[in-house]
């Protein structure tokens, strides 16, 4: 596909078929992320992608651990709640994807039934696990390295029929994720993408999330008229 189709026809997928991605099918989708560019070439970046029974220990750990503790316990920095406009924008696309899924504003039921999908990585087959190196902790560059991966990773998948959710959730209990994954030490647990054949049939995967216009974003000084 055209870069320009991919970036505006790609979502967020968070319905799956259950079907395995093939490895060599998903080591092609991270060579083509590893072409992103990082600060000063240093390529902070590792994935750990995890499956079958791994995934299943972890999501279940996961899972386990929110419900015990209600706070997620991740080896990054946190926002806490996000509030003005952050917050508006948050609760649009959930609206927009609670609209989809069926699911009511006020059904406390439903939503915490949502909640508890993202903590499982919305039952995908396949999780892309992505660190940085630890020695990197305190450079923002590092994570925003990893970030420009990540979003070429979603890319590639998308153009191969494969769908992702970037799931934060899915680390909010990151010692899990760490123990079943054997995360090396060295090695910092920033984000989780869920990935996996869209399962048409999963209404939210059908959303089309909002972005604020150019005009908003950008300014432009010295260009003339
Ligand atoms: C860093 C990051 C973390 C995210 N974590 C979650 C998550 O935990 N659960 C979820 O459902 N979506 C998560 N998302 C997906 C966003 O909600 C989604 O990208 C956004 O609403 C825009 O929708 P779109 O991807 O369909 O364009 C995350 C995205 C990013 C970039």
């Amino acid at each position: 596909m055209e870069y320009q189709q991919l970036a505006f026809e790609r979502r967020s997928i968070r319905g799956f078929r259950p079907n395995p991605i093939p490895k060599a099918l998903l080591g092609e989708i991270i060579s083509v992320a590893a072409q992103a560019p990082s600060s000063m070439n240093t390529q902070p970046w590792h994935v750990h992608a995890v499956a079958g029974d791994v995934l299943d220990r972890i999501r279940g750990g996961n899972t386990e651990r929110m419900l015990e503790t209600g706070k997620p316990d991740r080896e990054i920095r946190g926002h806490g709640r996000y509030e003005g406009d952050h917050r508006e924008r948050q609760k649009r696309v959930a609206a927009q994807l609670f609209d989809a899924a069926g699911i009511g504003w006020d059904d406390k039921a439903q939503r915490q039934d949502w909640a508890m999908r993202g903590f499982r990585q919305f039952d995908a087959p396949v999780s892309v696990i992505g660190c940085i190196d630890r020695d990197l902790y305190d450079s923002t560059e590092a994570y925003f390295d990893l970030g420009q991966f990540v979003y070429g990773m979603v890319l590639a998948a998308w153009d191969r029929g494969v769908g992702c959710v970037i799931n934060g959730q899915g680390i909010s209990q990151s010692s899990v994720v760490r123990e079943h994954a054997n995360i090396p030490d060295d090695q910092l647990i920033v984000i989780t993408v869920a990935m996996g054949f869209p399962d048409d049939s999963f209404a939210a995967n059908g959303v089309v999330s909002e972005r604020r216009p150019v005009s908003e974003i950008a300014t432009y000084r010295g260009f003339g008229s």
